[in-house]
């Protein structure tokens, strides 16, 4: 069984739709629809923001659905310039920006686990971004052009990339700077995707973070980021997910 989370409503919706089969289940103040997601068995959730919310809810989906592998999908905001609204951001490295214990210990270590950051398995990060490049090269058969022009995307990437994850909002070039000099080459920042991984990690098994960016985590990032979330974030998600199990199962 296959996990799926999303941090927002928004960033599942259109899988939702898709999801077949379905078996609703509410713990914990989330609903978790087990079904079938393009021929496979899945079980989709949305979490809520943050590391707390996506750290419980990865918990739950391995305990109560014995989920064996994590893709969670969602949008970032970008760090490394030349990242424009549209690009996919595939994990490679997934640190907590917000994570500091020193003196104790060094500036984002994990406490107890002796690491400074989680890794994504790079068959994962190949699939993934397999995946996302057959859906961005055939975007607009699911995006409309006024969306497409509005949001100036034309012609989208995907990167692997290192994520920073913490409870923060980045919204400002000094938030943004601060990120940039204590972490090394930092694609996008996002809320969740380093605690899913820590608790994959914990568990043993294979997790990926694929994050689209919806703005440049500046003084424009909360106008971009409700935009980009209400038209077309949800159109990311299912088409990613669509091509990495169609894919899978041909
Ligand atoms: N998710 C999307 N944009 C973000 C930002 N600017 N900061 C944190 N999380 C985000």
């Amino acid at each position: 069984m296959i996990g799926i989370m999303g941090a927002m409503p928004e960033e599942v919706n259109n899988l939702l739709d898709q999801l077949k089969d379905v078996k609703s289940t509410t713990i914990g103040m989330r609903t978790y629809y087990e079904g079938v997601l393009f021929a496979k068995p899945a079980v989709i959730v949305f979490s809520r923001w943050g590391k707390v919310a996506a750290a419980t809810t990865v918990s739950t989906l391995l305990l109560k659905f014995k989920v064996t592998e994590l893709i969670f999908t969602g949008v970032a905001g970008a760090i490394n310039h030349t990242l424009k609204v549209g690009d996919v951001v595939i994990s490679d490295k997934l640190f907590q920006h917000d994570m500091d214990a020193r003196p104790l210990m060094a500036q984002y270590e994990i406490p107890l686990l002796n690491k400074l950051f989680f890794e994504t398995e790079q068959e994962k990060q190949e699939e993934a971004k397999a995946a996302a490049e057959r859906f961005l090269k055939n975007i607009k058969k699911t995006i409309s052009s006024e969306d497409l022009e509005e949001f100036r995307i034309k012609s989208p990437r995907v990167i692997i990339g290192n994520i920073a994850s913490g409870d923060r909002f980045i919204a400002s070039n000094t938030d943004k700077n601060i990120i940039e000099e204590g972490l090394p080459n930092i694609a996008c920042v996002e809320m969740e995707g380093a605690a899913v991984a820590q608790v994959c990690y914990e568990f043993g098994i294979p997790f990926t973070i694929i994050r689209t960016i919806s703005d440049a985590a500046d003084t424009q990032s909360d106008m971009d980021f409700t935009k980009f979330i209400a038209s077309i974030a949800s159109n990311y998600s299912e088409g990613i997910i669509r091509e990495l199990f169609e894919h899978e199962n041909a």
